[in-house]
């Protein structure tokens, strides 16, 4: 049932003046609709009360009564008029939920004013038409569309919140670059996807699906006029490839991935499955994904310049460490190298590896609360000392600790000096219950504890040192860890 006006009427609630009128404008002024505001949800129940609307846009945080109350008030009053929800990506597990709540669909912020036109276009004339399939054909049949209409929704917004997390989850661009062919395959039914990174007038694919080749040059096609105007293109049947140069048998999408205000890749989709031209919907939905992968691509960045510098810190502080004891100068490094080896031998994979890299740097960081009169001391230590040489590995886990991404790296500096039978120090670990990692790392730290000269002893020989590793292999050592270092190259004696 439409409102006054012959195009429709739309109800705008938001509590920030400037977004309810920029929408209120677009709305009027483009679309040609009949508009009216509400500061917040009880204002909406009131307007709706008074007056007929086709559509109703709705933010989620206002103050008296939020976006998901409306809803629900909406469904209490019996008002039938669709209300679209206005989210941020992060709140998208709220928008599942408005959607469970009633809500007609979803528009997430940033959101591009053409898809709010075109959102209640589409509202209004599905309404329309089910309007004359209600009386055609009986209400039956409209309700079923309905529902699988509701069905589609909910499952696009699952894949998208889906996709949203996998994208989260990748801690590291060059694992975005492989994936993100993949994820977006997921997102829209196509044959065709390449993503690549614009390097040199080239686009070099960092993943694909359906395209064969590494680098495309990009001057002279279509491409081109996307980095240039860094916005997405779609290209027509019979347009020239920029893959091949041949004329194309399907639509062709690209987008451009802007990050800061350079366009860096380009995501392009082809081929739809069902062989029809790309929708609105499924524009915006590419749109939305290429977004998401900038944000994170720059977030990770300076993540990484942010990390790196937090490594070099404390590097530094291990050289401290060691500068004060003569004795176990470069201790780490070697630690680090022998157990790097070891784990390489042992096949493990590359997020062991890195643990290894830094928590071997890092596991006797803690010493930096051992007073030096103890560090240092050359003779025999009191009970008292020995206690305090022992809290190493728990002052260097407190060190790190508020470094949240050190977890397995924590592990390292707690548990380092840990035995494979229990008897270690400080939680008496056992068996698996110490991390592989740790296990090669204790492994390591002995023999270059052995090998290297001590405050109160000389240096032993590669002999006495493998000797021991082996006498204690099952009781102090993982005896599996013990068996490969001996065949790695310096636990072979190659460097002895
Ligand atoms: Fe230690």
């Amino acid at each position: 049932m439409l409102g006054m006006s012959a195009k429709g009427r739309v109800l705008i609630i938001d509590d920030e003046p400037g977004i309810r009128d920029l929408l209120s404008q677009t709305l009027s002024e483009v679309g040609g609709y009949e508009t009216e505001i509400a500061t917040d949800g009880l204002d909406g129940i009131e307007k709706i009360r008074s007056s007929e609307f086709d559509v109703i846009f709705t933010d989620l945080a206002m103050p008296r009564l939020n976006g998901m109350d409306f809803l629900k008030k909406c469904k209490e009053i019996d008002i039938k008029t669709p209300v679209v929800v206005l989210t941020g990506v992060s709140s998208m597990e709220i928008a599942v939920n408005s959607m469970r709540q009633g809500a007609y669909d979803f528009i997430t912020k940033p959101f591009h004013l053409d898809k709010v036109v075109s959102t209640t276009k589409k509202i209004i004339e599905e309404r329309k038409l089910f309007g004359r399939l209600a009386s055609s054909q009986g209400s039956e049949v409209s309700l079923r569309t309905l529902n699988a209409e509701l069905f589609k929704k909910l499952q696009e917004i699952a894949t998208l919140h889906s996709i949203s997390a996998d994208v989260d989850d990748c801690h590291e661009n060059k694992e975005i670059y492989a994936r993100a062919a993949g994820m977006a395959a997921k997102l829209l039914t196509v044959n065709e996807v390449s993503f690549g990174i614009i390097q040199d007038g080239l686009l070099e694919i960092k993943s694909a699906i359906g395209i064969v080749g590494k680098a495309f040059p990009l001057a002279g096609t279509f491409l081109a006029r996307v980095i240039d105007k860094r916005r997405h293109h779609v290209a027509d049947v019979g347009e020239t490839s920029p893959y091949d140069g041949a004329a194309m048998s399907s639509q062709f999408l690209a987008i451009p991935l802007v990050v800061g205000n350079e366009v860096f890749g380009i995501l392009s989709v082809s081929g739809k499955a069902d062989g029809t031209a790309f929708s609105e919907e499924e524009i915006y939905l590419a749109i939305d994904f290429v977004k998401k992968v900038a944000s994170k691509i720059e977030n990770n960045a300076l993540y990484e310049v942010f990390f790196n510098n937090l490594v070099d810190s404390l590097k530094s502080l291990i050289a401290t460490i060691e500068a004060r004891d003569s004795y176990t100068k470069k201790h780490s490094e070697r630690v680090t190298l022998y157990a790097l080896q070891t784990a390489e031998a042992m096949h493990l994979g590359s997020d062991e590896i890195d643990t290894i890299r830094f928590g071997g740097y890092l596991h006797d960081i803690g010493k930096i609360g051992v007073r030096d009169t103890v560090l240092l001391k050359p003779g025999h230590l009191s009970d008292e000392e020995i206690l305090e040489i022992r809290m190493h590995t728990v002052i260097g886990d407190e060190i790190v600790k508020p470094m949240k991404f050190f977890e397995s790296e924590r592990e390292i500096i707690r548990h380092h000096h840990e035995n494979f039978n229990g008897s270690g120090y400080p939680d008496s670990a056992l068996g698996r219950e110490i991390s592989v990692t740790t296990r090669i790392l204790a492994v390591a730290d002995s023999y270059d504890a052995m090998t290297s000269n001590r405050p109160y002893r000389r240096a032993r020989t590669h002999e006495f040192a493998i000797n021991e590793l082996t006498r204690c292999a099952g009781t102090q050592f993982d005896p599996e860890v013990v068996r490969v270092f001996l065949e790695t190259p310096i636990g072979g004696g190659i460097f002895t």
